[in-house]
């Protein structure tokens, strides 16, 4: 029997769906003309002869599944078994974060380059209350995005991109990568209760539906940041990942499955580096870049050599450092026109087109690992923070330096975190100095895992193994434990203390975000609000005109008894009504531009 289901709160859900998006859905779409089409992914990546490893077309993805644990580890492991995995994601492939990205001469003007058209859409569902009586309904339909309203450039009523495109959206290139991380991750960890096909080694995710749904809280841990390519990639990956079961679970109980989100406002969110709320960060940078290494590559005759070749070759300006690497691989990655001068990519890195994004890498990478890292460490700790506290109270033992409150949180078995290129490279150059290459930069929809594996029997060798858990660490298919100082050559399992022990120090709530006595500047100018330069007015400028995009609320508490079944527990009350300010939503929310991919300035 089932209860009846009651409503205590008023739900906004914004859920990307999914069915609609079906490839199938294309040739079965409503008659209404301006209804979106969705392409085939066949016929994507055409025009050029090579794509860099960061535009992850389906033949990268194919590359990147999660290895098979090794059979005969030297040194010798005994049985183990896999108690958690955190999985860190970039979004997939996306438009320009902003109109403010400095590209070649004529990138804007230009038909092809500089309009942008999204049929790409999200879906929004809404709660319903029916007058007094305390009922709740599901939604009884769903509201699509359109972001059409300002398509008049004759007048300048138009998006930033010219289009119906939001800055940073995801693009459909980039939702067939979630949906293939969504089978990697299927394939490597999933199993169902009672079969014994699936490598007992790996077995995490039990899809059988007997005794829970896999995405109950307890089990899946989802959080993003507060962008919509971020939030859709990780909702279509999710898709991916428990496809089946979602749609058994609807037929059975004529209910949507409901997934929570864990966010936070975007301005002041921790899942890349954010030096307005974190001042120190930006004097770090600006030490940084005097250092004598810094200068050293800036000076050098091969970046000299890059810069002239850009001003004079493409007529770019300095304002467009950084934003190089962004033009390039927005344009090649759609198959979008490069200018003749760059149209040179063959797979190597001795052509234009991959000189001038090795640059472009550098002026960021160099930052982030100065001073062994110092930055990575310092901006990414709270987000180390709510990885570890998802791993630590499962890690029992001496070197689990951390607090009482911290070991009482149940810790769900899977995590997944989604987030950008300027998440992954810090959190993985935190590691160690190994662990991140100057001129490399992260894929569109990279998927960086960390597992955890406790070792149950006392076969592993005991001058390695001194506790009974070790991690593997995972990017893009490549098992990277062994770049991990104290790590075993050669070794897919590292013993958890070493993991630990770098990431323990740095791993916190509480950064030192403080601004020691700083010479050149005075300390006040810490937040965006006070940024003096003349680049900081047009961001100003930018924001009063851009963005009054509505935030919307992501997550949603739904209280749906039915589930209680599946689980065994009761879910989570949560009382509080979301309301919505109508009044309030335009005007302080910052621009995409100012949460780029890449570094400010
Ligand atoms: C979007 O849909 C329209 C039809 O409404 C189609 O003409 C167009 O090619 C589609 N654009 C993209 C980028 O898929
Ligand atoms: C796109 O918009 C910019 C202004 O935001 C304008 O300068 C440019 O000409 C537009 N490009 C096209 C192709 O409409
Ligand atoms: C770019 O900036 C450098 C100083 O950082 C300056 O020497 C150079 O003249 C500038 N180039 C252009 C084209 O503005
Ligand atoms: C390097 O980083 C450490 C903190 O990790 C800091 O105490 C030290 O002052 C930094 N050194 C320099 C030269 O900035
Ligand atoms: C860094 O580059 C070297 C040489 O190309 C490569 O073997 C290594 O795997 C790279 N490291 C990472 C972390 O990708």
């Amino acid at each position: 029997m089932l209860p009846p289901r009651l409503v205590r709160s008023l739900i906004f859900l914004e859920v990307i769906t999914i069915f609609a998006l079906d490839t199938s859905a294309a040739s079965t779409g409503s008659s209404l003309p301006e209804d979106p089409v969705y392409p085939s992914i066949n016929g994507f990546y055409q025009r050029y002869s090579q794509y860099p490893e960061y535009c992850s077309t389906p033949q990268h993805m194919e590359n990147r599944r999660i290895p098979p644990l090794q059979n005969n580890p030297s040194p010798e492991i005994g049985d183990t078994r896999l108690i958690h995995v955190t999985a860190v994601i970039r979004h997939g492939a996306r438009t320009p974060w902003s109109a403010d990205m400095y590209c070649w001469d004529g990138y804007w003007e230009d038909q092809e380059t500089g309009v942008w058209d999204c049929n790409l859409t999200t879906f929004m569902a809404q709660s319903m209350m029916t007058g007094g009586n305390q009922e709740m309904h599901q939604p009884t339909c769903l509201f699509e995005k359109r972001y059409d309203a300002l398509l008049f450039p004759q007048d300048q009523l138009t998006n930033e991109l010219n289009g119906t495109c939001q800055m940073g959206q995801l693009l459909y290139q980039g939702y067939e990568q979630q949906l293939q991380n969504g089978k990697i991750l299927r394939e490597a960890y999933g199993y169902h209760k009672g079969e014994f096909s699936h490598d007992e080694r790996m077995r995490l995710i039990d899809l059988s539906l007997q005794d829970y749904v896999p995405w109950h809280q307890d089990h899946l841990h989802f959080r993003a940041d507060d962008d919509q390519r971020t939030v859709m990639s990780g909702q279509v990956l999710l898709r991916s990942l428990f496809q089946v079961e979602l749609v058994q679970v609807y037929q059975t109980t004529n209910q949507y499955p409901v997934i929570p989100l864990h966010i936070a406002d975007r301005d002041r969110d921790i899942l890349d580096a954010n030096d307005r709320a974190c001042p120190r960060l930006k004097q770090i940078q600006d030490q940084a870049t005097q250092s004598q290494e810094y200068q050293d590559f800036d000076n050098s005759p091969t970046s000299q050599e890059v810069r002239r070749y850009m001003f004079d070759r493409l007529k770019m300006s300095n304002q467009s450092r950084n934003s190089i690497l962004d033009c390039l691989m927005c344009t090649i990655c759609t198959d979008r026109p490069l200018p003749e001068a760059i149209n040179d990519y063959d797979g190597s890195n001795d052509n234009w087109f991959a000189r001038l994004a090795e640059y472009d890498i550098q002026t960021y990478t160099k930052l982030m690992k100065y001073n062994d890292s110092e930055y990575a460490k310092l901006a990414l700790g709270p987000l180390w923070y709510e990885i570890m506290r998802n791993i630590n109270p499962l890690v029992v033992g001496p070197s689990n330096g951390h607090d009482e409150e911290q070991v009482k949180i149940k810790a769900p078995k899977f995590a997944l975190f989604s987030g950008h290129d300027t998440t992954i490279m810090p959190l993985l150059a935190s590691l160690g100095t190994r662990l991140w290459n100057d001129t490399d930069w992260v894929p569109y929809a990279t998927l960086m895992t960390i597992e955890i594996h406790e070792l149950i029997d006392r076969q592993s060798d005991a001058k390695v193994y001194t506790s009974n858990f070790a991690f593997r660490l995972l990017y893009n298919g490549k098992v990277l434990t062994s770049l991990v100082e104290g790590c075993p050559e050669n070794a897919d399992l590292c013993d958890i203390v070493h993991f630990q022990s770098k990431v323990n120090p740095i791993a916190t709530r509480n950064t030192d975000c403080s601004v020691p006595d700083d010479p050149t500047k005075g300390s006040a100018s810490a937040g965006f609000w006070s940024l003096e330069s003349s680049e900081g007015m047009a961001l100003l400028a930018t924001l009063v005109i851009g963005s009054c995009l509505c935030g919307s609320l992501l997550t949603l508490l739904m209280l749906n008894k039915r589930f209680s079944r599946y689980s065994g527990r009761s879910k989570v009350d949560n009382n509080s009504a979301w309301t919505i300010d109508d009044d309030d939503d335009c005007g302080l929310e910052l621009p995409e531009g100012d949460f780029q991919d890449e570094p400010a300035k």
